[in-house]
């Protein structure tokens, strides 16, 4: 498989009043051609902020401080902010949780299609009007030349989310990063957003970074998983082999004891007792281990690597291998499962 995206030991810090504080660490991954790539975590584990280091929208306080990102073997991180901007318009294209942040309120879903389509095709205006109208069809708005007329709160969330889904495709990018894009959608309307992903990827090729709480979306449209806990990728695997033996503790926690692949859409992560370390109080030894059942002196001392656990299968855990069996449903003597 043909690379598209290579992230490469990425270290993303912030400025703040509490000095550095370091949001991204040591995340690597590879994207391939037409591969889905989901990105799972707790809030505030570094999810967003892992795709905003990769289109280059961190804002004044952030920057990567260590690593590469290559897309193509374009090294992003040495790109001028005009040259992200165009790659940002060309290569990469983004769909966010809520529209309405990305969605221009005083000009119609018309004019905000055809003007991004008239930069990036250099067309007439009647061209681009043509081609926003077939995308919009595409996107699966029937009554595309009426929408087209509307502006962006005259429509229903799952509408503009399928308006954004056609800005997003426009250009035909090689790569789409959806964050949460269906998170604020109800169920019915997730499900056909997610339809809608699906055509686009498959009709245009595209890859996709999918970052997502919801574990029903990841088993419905990812290829392979990425795990994130306090800014760290703790576990990766292909998605069949991380819903049916996940290695690390904490995945396990997030996918209960009983790992399905049946999740309804919409089916939130369930709690893990305990918190997200702090970014300024990050724990000794591995991040995870105040919150893990199986923690162990060497857990509070040595903070493990990704380890290999498997074929295409890392986790960062020094027992990765150990409990993996200790913990098929059932079995369970110390895990997340059990009655306390
Ligand atoms: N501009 C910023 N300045 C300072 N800290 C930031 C900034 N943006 C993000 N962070 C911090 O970086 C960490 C990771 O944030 P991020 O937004 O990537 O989390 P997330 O995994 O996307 O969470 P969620 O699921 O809630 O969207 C958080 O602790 C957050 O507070
Ligand atoms: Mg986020």
């Amino acid at each position: 498989m043909e690379t598209l995206l290579q992230v490469d030991q990425i270290l993303t810090v912030f400025r703040t009043e509490a000095g550095e504080v370091t949001s991204v660490d040591q995340v690597s991954f590879d994207l391939y051609k037409g591969e889905t790539v989901a990105l799972v975590g707790e809030s505030g584990s570094g999810k967003s902020v892992t795709a905003l280091s990769i289109l280059g929208l961190l804002g004044k306080n952030g920057r990567v401080k260590q690593g590469t990102i290559s897309l193509e073997g374009r090294q992003l991180l040495e790109a001028t902010p005009e040259e992200m901007r165009q790659i940002r318009g060309n290569e990469i294209s983004i769909i966010f949780q809520e529209p309405m942040t990305s969605l221009n309120p005083v000009f119609s879903i018309g004019s905000q299609l055809t003007e991004g389509i008239r930069i990036h095709k250099k067309w007439g205006k009647k061209q681009a009007r043509e081609y926003a109208v077939g995308l919009l069809k595409k996107v699966g708005i029937s009554r595309a030349e009426a929408i087209m007329k509307e502006y962006p709160h005259a429509l229903s969330g799952g509408m503009r989310q399928r308006v954004m889904i056609a800005m997003a495709l426009a250009c035909q990018p090689r790569l789409v990063i959806a964050d949460e894009p269906t998170t604020a959608l109800d169920v019915t309307i997730q499900a056909q957003i997610l339809n809608v992903l699906k055509a686009a990827r498959q009709e245009y090729g595209l890859s996709m970074l999918l970052i997502t709480h919801d574990l029903g979306v990841v088993a419905e449209m990812a290829d392979r998983v990425l795990v994130m806990y306090a800014g760290q990728v703790v576990e990766e695997a292909d998605v069949i082999t991380l819903f049916a033996a996940p290695k690390h503790p904490y995945t396990q926690g997030l996918m209960g004891s009983i790992p399905r692949l049946d999740a309804p859409p919409g089916e939130r992560l369930p709690a893990i007792p305990g918190t997200v370390p702090s970014l300024t109080r990050m724990p000794e030894g591995c991040r995870f281990h105040n919150r893990c059942p199986y923690a162990a002196d060497r857990c509070r001392a040595e903070q493990p690597p990704l380890l290999p656990a498997g074929e295409n299968h890392s986790a960062r855990c020094w027992f990765a291998n150990d409990l993996a069996a200790a913990n098929r449903p059932g079995e369970q003597e110390a895990g997340y499962g059990q009655v306390r």
